[in-house]
């Protein structure tokens, strides 16, 4: 490509306006401004000819795409989680993938906590309950909740955010049991004690999920985990879909096996799992966890420096596949 002719880049949905004035420099952009909802073949057909795609999350980055579509030579998600994106079929035809760590992380750590006391302290049942009407007069034991100041918190991954939902927890005087498949170097700095997954279900009072979705993750929440947690004991699902079995999540919390749930992320969201609908001790909302103006401004801002530094030849801020494209 000479040096005068940009490279083409497909942005898939609404973004900033700041972050299209930072690519317009650099590339000739064909972006879905309008937020028009794409079919995987109209991403497929819209993507042929492009050397570069930011997408985000859920938008499936495949080898049948990347085969489709030989031009396309950088895939960059405005996201942390890139479980869309077929990681190895993009190394082995030597492209690049960035994702966006680090500036969601405190935004993200706050959303688990938000869900955590509103599935704890029941907020948004009894929400719903005073809206429609029926709080007619304050009664000692109406809408009682599970404490969260002095409990134990088990946590699911033990990354960037499982650590800062960790900190939070020191405020809470809380005591911080984690499962990682490695040790992480700051528990101390954290207090938090690494146990083994059965023992993380079975003592926590309060269970946060922040790991990756891979498919060893998948399910790694089911019925036979659920029927190991106290039944005061209440569930965050913040990182991916499918990490929690939905359904029996949804038969547990409709027994009362456990006590609440909160839910950002869902299994073949945005459709939920209509059982869940139903239930009023799960808080629900719609994967929403970085969804803070800076915190995305800052995924979509990162993404697009990714985007402009491969079109200068300078190292990208944060590949996924460094080490299988060196
Ligand atoms: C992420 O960054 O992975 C969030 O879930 C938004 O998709």
């Amino acid at each position: 490509m000479s040096a005068n002719v940009k490279p083409k880049l497909l942005v898939t949905r609404k973004v900033f306006d700041e972050v299209i004035d930072l690519l317009s420099q650099h590339f000739e952009i064909e972006s879905n401004q309008a937020d028009a909802e794409w079919t995987h073949a109209e991403l497929l057909s819209r993507a042929a000819g492009k050397d570069a795609l930011f997408v985000v999350g859920g938008e499936r980055i495949d080898a049948e795409l990347l085969d489709a579509c030989p031009t396309v030579r950088i895939v960059t998600t405005g996201s942390v989680g890139y479980n869309h994106i077929d990681v190895d079929a993009c190394s082995a035809r030597r492209i690049p993938v960035t994702n966006t760590p680090d500036v969601l992380t405190e935004a993200t750590a706050d959303m688990a906590w938000a869900l955590l006391m509103a599935a704890a302290r029941r907020v948004t049942e009894s929400e719903r309950w005073l809206r429609a009407g029926h709080w007619k007069r304050w009664e000692w034991a109406q809408f009682l909740g599970q404490d969260l100041h002095g409990a134990t918190l088990g946590i699911a991954g033990m990354g960037r955010i499982g650590s800062a939902v960790a900190r939070r927890a020191r405020g809470f005087e809380m005591r911080v049991l984690y499962h990682n498949r490695s040790r992480a170097a700051n528990e101390a700095e954290l207090g938090a004690t690494r146990v083994d997954k059965d023992q993380l279900f079975a003592e926590a009072d309060h269970v946060v999920l922040v790991m990756p979705y891979t498919p060893q993750t998948h399910h790694f929440v089911g019925a036979r985990e659920l029927g190991l947690m106290k039944p005061t004991a209440t569930i965050v699902n913040i990182a991916r879909g499918g990490i929690i079995d939905d359904a029996a999540l949804a038969q547990a919390l409709a027994a009362h096996r456990i006590a609440a749930a909160g839910l950002d992320v869902y299994e073949g969201e945005p459709a939920l799992n209509p059982a869940l609908l139903a239930l009023d001790n799960v808080a629900l909302t719609p994967h929403i966890g970085s969804a803070t103006r800076s915190s995305r401004l800052g995924m979509a801002m990162l993404a697009a420096r990714n985007l402009v530094a491969w079109a200068e030849h300078r190292p990208l801020e944060t590949p996924v596949n460094a080490d299988a494209l060196a």
